[in-house]
């Protein structure tokens, strides 16, 4: 079974909780909020306050996908705010255990994310200790870029991994997930897929969208 998270960074902000409630019914697993600092990333975008508003807005999973140069420092202030689910980079901390455990002891999940650069098993030490392996299919800072084509192979090499290290681990794709890229993504061995402009930039609208990926990634 295939998840959806629909990443907000692609949505009408001005109408931010009519879509997450939209998404949600049509049956999103999980909202993915993209957090930016400019130094990471050569972008800004949102902080703690956007999970602490969606809190009540939908009882699906709240992701928080740090693309910051320093998590830690921003660590309990998405958990207070009711975040499920911290993302953060391998780049920025290469040493992850203090950090997955500190979201562990806050009985949340932990994920690790790594860029397109990056060779994938370098996440392997560090599988059996994350729920969630993200591998980015575009380099992170903006929505609506191309997918990375040479991407799927990376995909089917972490599958390989996660299936030695933790089988349970899911494996999340992010960046250019659209209903052309997911089936060859699901083929590979993502369980989650990240999408932003494919939902709410959607022709058809987010209800739409998230059904029709559902059906191609099942
Ligand atoms: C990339 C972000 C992604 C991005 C996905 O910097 O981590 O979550 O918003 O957006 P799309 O689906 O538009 O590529
Ligand atoms: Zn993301």
């Amino acid at each position: 079974m295939t998840a959806i998270a629909p990443s907000i960074l692609a949505a009408d902000f001005s109408r931010l909780g009519d879509l997450v409630r939209e998404v949600d019914r049509a049956g999103a697993d999980r909202i993915h909020i993209d957090v930016m600092d400019g130094h990471f990333v050569p972008n800004l975008s949102m902080g703690s306050v956007v999970v602490k508003g969606l809190r009540p807005v939908t009882q699906k999973s709240l992701e928080v996908h740090l693309m910051v140069q320093d998590p830690g420092k921003f660590l309990e202030g998405f958990l207070t705010a009711g975040a499920d689910r911290v993302i953060f980079h391998l780049e920025v901390e290469p040493d992850p255990r203090p950090l997955i455990s500190r979201i562990h002891q806050a009985g949340k999940k932990a994920g690790l994310a790594f860029n397109p650069d990056k060779p994938v098993d370098e996440i392997a030490p560090f599988l059996g200790l994350v729920d969630l392996a993200l591998c980015m299919t575009v380099f992170p800072g903006f929505g609506g870029q191309a997918f990375i084509s040479s991407s799927i192979d990376r995909v089917r090499q972490l599958r390989e991994l996660i299936k030695t290290h933790n089988p349970t681990c899911d494996l999340e794709v992010d960046g250019g997930i659209d209903a052309v890229t997911a089936p060859g993504v699901v083929a590979a061995g993502a369980n989650v897929l990240v999408a932003g402009t494919a939902i709410f930039g959607a022709k058809d609208g987010p209800t739409a969208a998230v059904k029709h990926l559902a059906d191609l990634a099942a």
